[in-house]
């Protein structure tokens, strides 16, 4: 869990941005409730290396007192801090990227005090395409921060291409799956066309919410606490584009399948609503559970003239609970019924908590004739996500069919 200076900055950044950050991570509750790693993304870099070391430099206007003194204030903030970097020539801002420069760029990041780094996909000069060509960009940068020495998480940003769930847990903590988000939550959009995620050929930017939670759904055999991590992309929680209901679904499903949670919205302005949604710690206790597998997909039904969809999304928890997410894809209210039984749950029957209305949801399960409980009524609003969760009951259910007689 973290903050990352793309989705809101772009390269618009400097030293003060980051700090600021830093400190509004503190000074909001945001680093209480989990979020640790500050990251600065694309464009924190000088025109070119030093000519004769070859070391990475920083742009000496945004950046004047240098990443190390900067790595040093969010340490001491108790933060982690992060940098970015490219296996490629270039990084797609056009900076100097790290091919053939791995170690002394890791060297570098180890002695500034880094403890993430995130690798992008740009300008690969045509080593890409298979799997083995991928693997043997991103291994390399992975083999030049072990000899550092030092923990660094490390997250491969190639944007899905060349399946990287297949081959990146031996050597990465995470790796992103889609093209870019974007501030939108439906559609597929113009530059985000890929249909079939096993041959996709295009990369593109443009990834809508859903977009990426239909790369994300077929993945989640893949994730895990000894594997790593999909990386779903950075939040876009508060950067305005989208509603309430949006965001919280967002920001709800990110959180079931186990994506990064990495705030990418301006920490210095931000709105109530905006904090309550990134804070809410039942939600984020979902996403922080120690069995760390992501929700599978159960349904995916077509829900009205837009095209929109209903889906049903399932998860396991760490302490036998389970974790029900609904959401409603569509434009339109959505009024349907969930049938205890179709959903082939392990237990007989539950109590049920809503994360997000934070109330009780009483029993739920078969119910031997106990009104209503062996089915849910929802209502939802478009674009709105409800997340349950269960927790195993049997026996309250007996208690309460023996008062009820
Ligand atoms: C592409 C990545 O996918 C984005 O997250 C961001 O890092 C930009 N590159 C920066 O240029």
């Amino acid at each position: 869990m973290g903050w990352n200076s793309w989705n809101h900055f772009g390269c618009n950044i400097s030293e003060k941005t980051i700090l600021s950050a830093a400190e509004a991570l503190v000074n909001t509750g945001l680093k209480g409730v989990g979020y640790e790693y500050v990251i600065i993304d694309d464009c924190w870099h000088a025109p070119s290396r030093d000519n004769i070391t070859r070391v990475p430099l920083a742009d000496p206007i945004k950046f004047p007192s240098g990443i190390k003194h900067l790595a040093d204030a969010i340490h001491s903030l108790g933060l982690k801090f992060g940098i970015y970097s490219d296996a490629g020539t270039n990084t797609c801002g056009g900076r100097f990227g790290s091919l053939g420069f791995e170690d002394i760029d890791a060297k570098t990041y180890a002695e500034w005090g880094i403890d993430y780094l995130k690798y992008d996909n740009c300008f690969n000069d045509g080593q890409s395409g298979s799997q083995e060509l991928s693997y043997a960009r991103y291994a390399a940068m992975a083999s030049a921060l072990q000899v550092t020495g030092r923990p660094i998480h490390y997250a491969i940003c190639n944007w899905g291409e060349d399946q990287p769930w297949e081959w990146a847990g031996g050597i990465a903590n995470s790796w992103r799956i889609s093209g870019d988000i974007y501030d939108v939550f439906t559609g597929y959009n113009r530059l985000c066309p890929c249909e079939d995620l096993r041959n996709c050929t295009n990369f593109g930017h443009h990834c809508s919410v859903t977009r990426i939670l239909d790369w994300a759904a077929p993945l989640h055999e893949y994730a895990g606490p000894v594997k790593g991590w999909n990386d779903l992309d950075m939040l876009e929680v508060g950067n305005g584009n989208m509603t309430h209901d949006e965001y919280v679904s967002h920001f709800s499903m990110w959180a079931l399948l186990k994506s990064p949670l990495i705030l990418g919205n301006d920490l210095t302005r931000m709105s109530r609503d905006t904090l309550s949604i990134i804070t809410n710690k039942e939600i984020i206790a979902i996403n922080q559970d120690d069995l760390g597998l992501p929700a599978r997909r159960l349904f995916k039904a077509v829900n009205g003239e837009d095209k929109g969809t209903f889906q049903v999304w399932l998860g396991s928890l760490s302490t036998g609970d389970l974790v029900l997410a609904v959401l409603n894809a569509s434009t339109r209210n959505y009024t349907t019924t969930l049938e205890f039984a179709e959903l082939g749950l392990p237990h007989h029957s539950y109590t049920a908590y809503d994360l997000w209305a934070k109330q009780d949801g009483g029993y739920w399960g078969r119910s031997h004739g106990i009104n209503g409980i062996d089915r849910l009524v929802l209502h939802l609003r478009p674009h709105q996500t409800t997340v349950w969760r269960l927790r195993p009951d049997d026996l309250g259910l007996i208690l309460q069919q023996e008062a009820g007689k």
